[in-house]
């Protein structure tokens, strides 16, 4: 089997009994395409297998193979979700011809579900505050909230404009003991700069002009919470030196007053301005940047975690579909790949925002390139033909196109390592329909690129990878 699967250009990997598949499946970073497994083994049953994998995950295909022709246990096994049994002897071509339609199937739930894949576990707070992402960068920044959260120092968010901050430092006050305390936001660039003061400390009824009453300041309404101070940046400097205070005794003056008054609030402030630089400028005071800037969460811009793309789409796909009562509306595959190439300098609020108007403006349950943002319109390039300048001369368009494909295939063998499921996918194509391509362009016989026979090691073979 594991030779007839290397042959066809998978990557095999092997597993001697049960337990060595089940570790198997839990190490694999992305699920196995396909379980091939024996029924009976020395330390369980294959059942145990499918179970295990089922488990793991649903697109996951999975084939029994059985030796004693033992039909109840083979209907169980179909029962657990397996795609059907091979009975031993093994005949090649009969399991050649399952192991494809397995592996078609699969290629067709992964075309539906790819963008599905959304991390749950790691929403610190439900409804449409969650978190999204995948990416490295995303889920060391979610390391960070749980690290960051039950401590009280101050955090510092940086990011481009619509990275998240906010979301943020939401999420650090949810999973803080502080969350049933309350989350104040002062919008620091958007209060005038002579009202900063009494926004935040608050000021006794009469001390300036128009007080005509006490008020708290946000820092007070903030106690037993968490203070975002947003735009950290734009704080006049002559502030910057009572806010340091604020933040060194724990206490404040309102204006007009003459009394401290102490507050329990945790910092957390954001900026999307390079306060490092302001420092040097001498726009932002030294002594208070250190003392903001004891745990630093960087938010990088969405076109340096792209990974995070296909869930956020969805994510927003699958809310804005549902306010709008149109949960069956869904991304066209060019308008999906429009969304992918773009560079997002909004970063997620661009993002958030293209999904809404696209959502809205679709007719009908599909998204196309026509409900996209202008913006997103030029990005696709090359793989958008209709921008390609016919020659005033006239063209063959026929050996063009095989020109533009052949190259793509070369690129996608090459990238795969010569291994031709890894290339089919690369191109969007199924196993079949990119052999049909080799063979139509004829580049199918022993070049570099044929993945074939490359097996190392044999044996019992329990699954297959693409
Ligand atoms: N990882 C994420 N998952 C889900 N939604 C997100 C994520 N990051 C950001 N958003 C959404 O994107 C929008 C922008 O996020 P947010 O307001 O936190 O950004 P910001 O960095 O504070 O931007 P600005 O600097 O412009 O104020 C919000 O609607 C937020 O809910
Ligand atoms: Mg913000």
């Amino acid at each position: 089997m594991d030779v007839l699967l290397r042959r066809m250009g998978h990557v095999v990997e092997q597993a001697s009994g049960v337990r060595e598949a089940k570790e198997r499946l839990d190490a694999a970073t992305t699920p196995f395409d396909l379980v091939v497994t024996d029924l009976m083994m020395a330390d369980g049953t294959g059942l145990e297998v499918l179970d295990h994998a089922r488990a793991i995950s649903t697109e996951t295909q999975m084939l029994v193979v059985t030796a004693h022709g033992s039909v109840e246990t083979a209907v169980d096994a179909m029962r657990r979700g397996a795609y059907c049994y091979l009975e031993k002897p093994l005949s090649v071509n009969e399991a050649r011809a399952q192991v494809e339609k397995a592996l078609e199937k699969r290629s067709l739930l992964k075309d539906n579900v790819s963008l599905r894949i959304i991390t749950r576990g790691l929403t610190p707070e439900g409804g449409s505050g969650s978190l999204i992402g995948r990416s490295t960068a995303f889920q060391t920044a979610m390391e960070f909230v749980r690290r960051a959260a039950p401590n009280r120092a101050s955090v510092l968010i940086t990011g481009e404009s619509g990275t998240g901050k906010e979301l943020f430092a939401r999420a650090i006050h949810t999973s803080s003991d502080r969350s049933s305390g309350p989350f104040v936001v002062v919008n620091c660039g958007a209060i005038p700069a002579d009202l900063v003061e009494s926004e935040l400390f608050g000021h006794e009824k009469g001390s300036y002009t128009g007080a005509s009453s006490k008020t708290l300041g946000m820092f007070r309404q903030a106690d037993t919470g968490t203070l975002f101070l947003d735009e950290v940046g734009e704080i006049p400097l002559p502030l910057q030196v009572k806010l340091l205070r604020a933040l060194q005794e724990r206490k404040v003056r309102p204006v007009g007053g003459t009394m401290e008054i102490p507050v329990d609030t945790r910092i957390v402030a954001a900026t999307n301005r390079d306060l490092a630089q302001m420092v040097k400028e001498k726009l932002f005071r030294e002594d208070l940047y250190y003392r903001l800037n004891v745990l630093r969460l960087h938010l990088p811009p969405l076109r340096e975690r792209r990974e995070d793309l296909p869930a956020l789409i969805e994510h927003f796909r699958s809310r804005f579909a549902a306010e709008n009562g149109r949960a069956f509306v869904s991304f066209s595959p060019e308008a999906l790949r429009l969304m992918l190439a773009h560079q997002w300098p909004g970063n997620v609020r661009e993002l958030e925002n293209a999904v809404e108007r696209a959502v809205t403006l679709a007719q009908g349950s599909t998204v196309i390139r026509d409900d996209l943002p202008p913006e997103l319109l030029g990005a696709a390039g090359i793989s958008r033909p209709g921008e390609l300048l016919l020659p005033p001369e006239g063209m063959q368009l026929e050996a063009t196109l095989e020109d533009i494909e052949r190259s793509f295939i070369r690129q996608a063998l090459e990238r795969a390592k010569g291994v031709r499921t890894h290339a089919a996918a690369h191109l969007g194509l199924t196993f079949r329909s990119f052999r049909y391509r080799l063979q139509k362009l004829g580049m199918a016989g022993g070049d570099p690129g044929g993945g074939e026979g490359e097996g190392e090691g044999e044996g019992e073979d329990l699954r297959t990878r693409r």
